[in-house]
């Protein structure tokens, strides 16, 4: 066994984490959901959002029997939703190709819809016990400081070399210790920023360390500017219910309930009397609300539009009306749903 592998695993043993509550069981149900969950997503942001998802699908069937929508609603405001897509698609795969078993290999689990090499090897190790390499991003950096490895991971030549340092480290047994280990380890120790070079079981052979540069690794993505885009959104009420109009399946925020949208510059009067046949009792716009994407930056200026009592107004197919309270609890990305609650705020 590499000296890494038992310095890790002897750590891991006394500092690692021990009671995540996907760490109790060895259901490749519950694991799957946690690591999938766990791909773009903090573990205290996670545990609440994965309880509540165990709870109304506790097993393959139930989720792959589900309609989108209630998958998308339990998922609202984790972000990145091709996941919950991938998810609820690779449970009917599942059903309907695997008998609702989970295959036990990493080359079989990859073959699933939102599976890559990484998440596939990390729910073999966790729910069967397989004797195979993770390469998080967190396992990225955790490789690229021990062993000096320059360059950016995301460039495959990058790449490649860390998934060889990864197989090259992986012992014999207790895989799912050291396994477990190298993710604690880049959570809690080995961090982006700030290091705490002195709690590491690793310290010793860590060649950035040993140069004086552990910040420097791994060389971060090399950046365009992230755009700037603006929109306008209308929370358009009625009676006491918001209009919301789903989103195509795919794309930004694909099969999610949205606020009708609308040009910054245009006037929210003309769109609803063209659109909807409605005249506005009032248009009163909202402080801007940013939102982070990966690629650019949303700014959104809400508009409050009250319909006028007596006012026709009609719905086009994929809009529905709801009572505000209703709206915030469905599938609605983040800032959508902060901005009906802020409606409903006394
Ligand atoms: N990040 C990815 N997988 C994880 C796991 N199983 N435990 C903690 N953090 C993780």
């Amino acid at each position: 066994m590499s000296a890494l592998a038992r310095r890790l695993i002897r750590w891991q043993v006394r500092h690692g984490r021990h009671d995540l509550p996907w760490q109790q069981t060895r259901d490749p149900y519950r694991i799957w959901l946690s690591e999938v969950m766990l791909q773009q997503t903090q573990v205290a942001t996670v545990i609440p959002y994965y309880e509540r998802f165990l709870a109304r699908f506790p097993d393959v069937k139930s989720l792959a029997g589900a309609p989108l929508d209630d998958v998308l609603a339990l998922w609202s405001g984790l972000g990145y939703y091709s996941r919950a897509r991938n998810l609820h698609a690779a449970a009917q795969v599942l059903v309907e190709s695997w008998r609702g078993e989970f295959p036990r290999t990493r080359r079989a689990l990859a073959s699933l819809p939102g599976l890559g090499r990484s998440t596939a090897a990390a729910i073999a190790v966790f729910a069967f016990g397989e004797r195979e390499a993770i390469l998080d991003g967190n396992v990225k950096r955790v490789l690229a400081r021990h062993f000096a490895v320059r360059g950016y991971p995301g460039e495959r030549r990058v790449g490649n070399r860390l998934w060889k340092l990864a197989e090259s480290q992986l012992p014999e047994k207790d895989v799912e210790r050291y396994t477990q280990g190298l993710m604690d380890l880049g959570a809690g120790v080995c961090t982006r920023t700030r290091p705490a070079c002195t709690r590491c079981p690793l310290a010793a052979s860590c060649e950035a360390r040993s140069e004086g540069k552990v910040e420097a690794y791994p060389r971060p993505r090399p950046r365009n500017p992230v755009p700037l885009r603006k929109t306008a959104m209308l929370l358009l009420l009625r009676e006491g219910e918001v209009l919301l109009e789903k989103r195509p399946p795919v794309g930004l925020w694909g099969g999610l309930w949205c606020l009708p949208e609308i040009s910054p510059r245009a006037d929210p009067r003309a769109y609803c009397r063209r659109r909807l046949g409605a005249r506005l009792a009032s248009a009163t716009p909202l402080p801007l609300l940013r939102h982070g994407f990966t690629h650019f930056t949303l700014d959104i200026t809400p508009v409050v539009c009250r319909v006028a009592s007596a006012s026709p107004c009609v719905s086009e197919p994929g809009q529905v009306w709801l009572p505000v309270e209703e709206a915030a609890q469905a599938a609605v990305p983040a800032p959508v749903r902060k901005l009906l609650n802020s409606l409903q705020a006394p």
